[in-house]
């Protein structure tokens, strides 16, 4: 071999032997990534900040997870639902979404096969006697448990801009008549009395929905939902009467706001009440505002003694594609910890029974209290009460009422939605 030969295989084998040393130097194929995909409504003020709350407290307990917020605005409305029915139809559900317990968890989605069991998780997380029992009912079927609720909402609160109120010397209303009466003198003022933002239709079912509750009582209230009290008779007619009523002292803009904007226009003193429910608490919070000081609260009129139940839940959706990840974000959902971390900013209590009272403030202990020892009614406007297709048929029916003021066709509207989807006969 001659010497220039002999010098080329060196250079030969140098340069295998450097690819081969950058070859093992590569760093091994990255593992991959791990995600957590949780589906919400949570977009607005207390809402946002309650949920990266719980992100937070994730992130601690399992690090290395990248968390994608799937939120999509709308409230209870069926913008941010629409969404999640295509995903959960198309095959591409997220890890971990945000339901009402009762209909909307069940009906929409247990019975149709798309939900996992989620009653080992559990019993493995010691949950079952931590929970009320009346939660673990609202968000199980045929003895299985298929979410896990994060919260207790009241939904019947009124709220007022207590400077207003101090300003012309008024009581916060605690009946139809005293409403009527503090409404009248707000007027004579030129202040707005009622913030109603319909923009989505739910927020005025919603406040429908307590008038109903104010009229009715809690027995015939319930009936509703069960086919007891018709939607044709003379409790829905007068309760027609009354929320027609009270549209006379919204806003005129009421169709361009939404339930956040609303209740900012009780925060700006544009407005002396609201009528929403305790999410309102989150949003004024949000806004560094003080309860008892900013803002007072009362229970809807004629809703004394009657504690609407609003519950957010999270449930495992079967293929979820981080299934690892999505059981572990219902531990922290579950855990008091979780709970302790998000209540307090949301605007809610915990559905646990076990939280920390002084780690909430004086409207959320006084909402503990009421929660013990009110009647609890469910919610229709907020999942619980009724299936989806009803509950989509009053929102449009009494966001027609706005404006058409037709209380005899929407009762008929009503009793036939309830015939329809098998509520009434
Ligand atoms: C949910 C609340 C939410 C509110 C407004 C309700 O249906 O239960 O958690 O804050 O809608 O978005």
């Amino acid at each position: 071999m001659s010497r220039s030969h002999r010098w080329s295989l060196w250079v030969a084998l140098l340069l295998i032997l450097t690819l081969l040393l950058a070859a093992c130097a590569q760093p091994a194929t990255p593992a991959p990534a791990k995600k957590l995909e949780i589906f919400s409504w949570w977009t607005a003020g207390g809402e946002a900040e309650g949920l990266e709350a719980m992100f937070t407290v994730y992130r601690q307990k399992y690090p290395g997870v990248e968390i994608i917020n799937a939120a999509v605005a709308g409230g209870a409305g069926a913008q941010a639902k629409a969404v999640l029915k295509t995903r959960m139809l198309g095959g591409d559900p997220p890890d971990s979404f945000q339901v009402h317990g009762g209909a909307e968890l069940i009906d929409t989605w247990v019975k149709t096969g798309y939900m996992e069991d989620l009653t080992d998780l559990w019993k493995s997380e010691g949950w079952m006697d931590k929970f009320p029992k009346q939660l673990i009912d609202l968000v199980s079927y045929e003895g299985k448990i298929y979410s896990v609720p994060v919260n207790v909402h009241r939904g019947n609160v009124l709220w007022y801009n207590k400077k207003i109120f101090d300003q012309y010397g008024l009581q916060p209303p605690t009946t139809f008549d005293e409403f009527f009466q503090v409404a009248e003198a707000l007027k004579a003022k030129g202040v707005t009395p009622l913030a109603l933002g319909d923009k989505l239709k739910w927020e005025a079912a919603h406040l429908f929905e307590t008038v109903l509750a104010g009229v009715l009582g809690a027995e015939k209230y319930r009936g509703l939902w069960t086919g007891q009290t018709p939607w044709t008779g003379p409790e829905v007619a007068q309760a027609f009467e009354i929320f027609g009523r009270m549209l006379d002292y919204v806003n005129e803009d009421h169709a361009a706001h939404t339930w956040d904007s609303a209740t900012q226009l009780v925060l700006d003193g544009k407005a002396a009440m609201t009528i929403m429910g305790d999410w309102s608490h989150g949003y004024f919070l949000s806004k560094g505002a003080k309860p008892g000081v900013d803002y007072g609260w009362v229970p809807a009129p004629n809703n004394k003694g009657l504690f609407m139940v609003v519950t957010d839940t999270f449930g495992l959706p079967k293929k979820a594609p981080h299934r690892e990840q999505a059981i572990a974000w219902l531990k922290v959902c579950g855990s008091k910890e979780g709970q302790e971390a998000f209540n307090p900013k949301k605007g809610s209590i915990c559905a646990r029974l076990d939280c920390d009272r002084s780690k909430f403030d004086v409207y959320l202990q006084s909402s503990m209290d009421d929660f013990a020892r009110d009647q609890l009614i469910p919610s229709e406007v907020h999942g619980s009460a009724a299936p989806e297709g009803f509950a989509t048929a009053f929102n449009d029916i009494i966001f027609n009422f706005v404006t058409s003021r037709d209380a005899k066709a929407a009762m008929e509207a009503l009793q036939k939605a309830c015939v329809e989807n098998k509520m009434c006969k």
